[in-house]
C-alpha cells in the first residue's frame, strides 16, 4: 500500500525524469528539424531559384514556388531555434536573459529594469539552461497573466548562491493554490530547480504584482 507522501515522491520523481526527456527530445527535434529539413529546403529553394521555364506562367509559378520554400524555410529555421535556446550557445546566459526581457517588455510597451551582471561569469551548463527556462517561463506567464506597468529582471550572487529573481507589478495571484492540471509551468519550474539543488520562491497577492526567486547553489 502506498501513502500520499509516496505518491507525492513518485509524481516528483516521474516530473523531473520528463523534463530531462523532454529537454533531450527538443535538442533531437532542432537538430533534425536544422540539419535535415533545412538542408532540403535550402536545395530546393536553390533549384527553383536557377531553373527558368521558357513559357511565362510558368516562370511566374515557379517563383512563387520558389518564394513559398523559402517562407517555409524562414519557418523551420524559427521552429528549430525556439525548441533549444540556440542563444544560449550563441550568446551567453546574460545576453540571452536580457533578450527575452527586452522582447517581452517591447511587446508591451512598458519598461524593463535589469541587472544580470551576475550571469555573465561561467556556470555549469545545466544551471544556466535551468535559469533560461525559468527567465522565459517566468517572462511567459507575465506576458500571459500579469498585465503590469514594469517588469525587473535581477541576477545577485550571495554566499554561494545565485538568485534569479523576476517582479513585476501585474495582477498577482493566490499564490496558495494549486495550480489546476493544465497549468504547468509554475510546476515545472520547481522540477528544474529541484533537479540542480535549486528553490523557486514565489511573493505574490491579488493586485500586488509578483516576485518569483530562482535560487541555485553555485558549488557541487
Ligand atoms: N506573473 C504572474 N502574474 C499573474 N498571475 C500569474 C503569474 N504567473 C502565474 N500566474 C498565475 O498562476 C497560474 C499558474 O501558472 P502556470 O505557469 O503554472 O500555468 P499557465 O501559465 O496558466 O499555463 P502553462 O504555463 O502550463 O502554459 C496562471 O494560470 C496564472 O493564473
Ligand atoms: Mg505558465
Amino acid at each position: 500500500m502506498t501513502t500520499g507522501k509516496d505518491d507525492k515522491a513518485l509524481r516528483r520523481r516521474l516530473a523531473r525524469r520528463l523534463i530531462v526527456v523532454q529537454e533531450e527530445q527538443r535538442l533531437r527535434w532542432s537538430r533534425e528539424l536544422h540539419d535535415d529539413l533545412g538542408q532540403i529546403l535550402a536545395s530546393i529553394a536553390l533549384e527553383l531559384h536557377i531553373v527558368r521555364a521558357d513559357s511565362h506562367e510558368m516562370d511566374t509559378r515557379l517563383a512563387r514556388a520558389a518564394m513559398l520554400i523559402d517562407q517555409l524555410s524562414a519557418r523551420v529555421h524559427d521552429a528549430a531555434w525556439s525548441l533549444r535556446p540556440a542563444d544560449l550557445d550563441r550568446l551567453g546566459l546574460r545576453a540571452s536573459v536580457e533578450d527575452l526581457a527586452s522582447v517581452l517588455c517591447g511587446q508591451l510597451g512598458i519598461p524593463c529594469e535589469m541587472d544580470l551582471e551576475a550571469l555573465s561569469s561561467p556556470l555549469p551548463a545545466e544551471i544556466a539552461l535551468t535559469l533560461y527556462r525559468i527567465a522565459q517561463e517566468a517572462l511567459t506567464n507575465i506576458g500571459k497573466h500579469a498585465a503590469p506597468s514594469r517588469v525587473s529582471v535581477t541576477a545577485h550572487v550571495q554566499d554561494d548562491r545565485l538568485r534569479l529573481a523576476i517582479e513585476d507589478d501585474g495582477s498577482g495571484f493566490d499564490g496558495t493554490a494549486e495550480p489546476g492540471p493544465g497549468h504547468l509551468g509554475l510546476a515545472g519550474m520547481k522540477e528544474r530547480l529541484a533537479l540542480v539543488g535549486g528553490k523557486l520562491s514565489i511573493e505574490t497577492a491579488g493586485g500586488k504584482g509578483t516576485t518569483l526567486y530562482a535560487d541555485v547553489p553555485l558549488t557541487g
